[in-house]
């Protein structure tokens, strides 16, 4: 393995130590592809990061059509590097209107852990963006914590301790935590070039409100999908669905 595929796996790791059924989560998300939009598609990862489903979808159907869309330069780099030619790996600000005019028919857009950086507002702009961009009758997949509120507190207490057990097991057997990953990646000299421009475009990045499954749904039905529902749930990490109407095509 090289040093750069070595790095994608421990990001597997770290992001498994905040993410306790993640492996779960990323099979149960293409087991709804293969039941919905079918094996063969164009499907586009929204926040691929270094592009961990982005490399399942394209293992599991490898007749798909992968565009991986990010806007973090160091992630993106190490999502190119090794996804080699197989996924179109794209540089684009989800927050910005103009990440969707890449070319072509999209059957599936899918995303996990990432959404939540969008403020209320902007997921809305994007679900309703993902909705215009799919072919009918094409899905989106949304794998993310969506918090519990204070509705549900004995809820939101049991899924903080049960995020704090994960952690203390993930880093006792060796995983990184997510600043010991970055240390390690922004000094690798095919990444580190790309780290000052990471700095510069997250800088004034701020943490958005939390959101409830129930504002995921909400936001998905007005963003114009005929359909949409949890698929998947453990504790606070759900994988929504939802479905524009319409046939899928072959
Ligand atoms: C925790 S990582 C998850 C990456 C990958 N999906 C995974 O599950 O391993 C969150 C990702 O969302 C991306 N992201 C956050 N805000 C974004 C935005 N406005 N536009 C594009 N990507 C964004 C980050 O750059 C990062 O790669």
């Amino acid at each position: 393995m090289n040093d750069l595929a070595d790095l994608v796996r421990r990001w597997d790791d770290q992001q498994a130590a905040y993410v306790a059924g993640r492996e779960q989560r990323f099979t149960a998300m293409l087991d709804v592809l293969e039941l919905t939009v079918g094996a063969d598609r164009t499907i586009v990862d929204l926040g691929c990061g270094p592009g961990s489903l982005s490399r399942r979808i394209l293992d599991r159907f490898p007749g798909a059509r992968v565009v991986a869309i990010d806007y973090d330069p160091v992630l993106l780099t190490l999502a190119r590097e090794t996804l080699g030619g197989r996924a179109t790996v794209l540089d684009a600000d989800l927050t910005d209107p103009g990440w969707a005019s890449f070319d072509g028919e999209v059957a599936a857009m899918v995303s996990t852990t990432a959404l939540h950086w969008l403020r209320p507002d902007q997921l809305i702009r994007l679900y309703t963006q993902v909705h215009e961009r799919l072919s009918p009758g094409g899905v989106l997949l949304d794998g993310d914590h969506f918090r519990f509120d204070a509705r549900d507190a004995a809820l939101r207490r049991i899924a903080a301790d049960h995020d704090d057990t994960t952690q203390r097991a993930a880093f006792a057997a060796g995983a990184e935590d997510w600043t010991a990953w970055w240390t390690a990646a922004s000094t690798h000299p095919t990444l580190a070039p790309h780290v000052p421009a990471r700095e510069r475009r997250y800088a004034q990045r701020v943490s958005a409100p939390e959101t409830t499954v129930e504002f995921r749904l909400a936001a998905l039905r007005q963003s114009g999908f005929a359909a949409a529902g949890p698929v998947w749930q453990f504790l606070d990490d759900y994988v929504v669905w939802a479905q524009k109407q319409g046939e899928t095509g072959p």
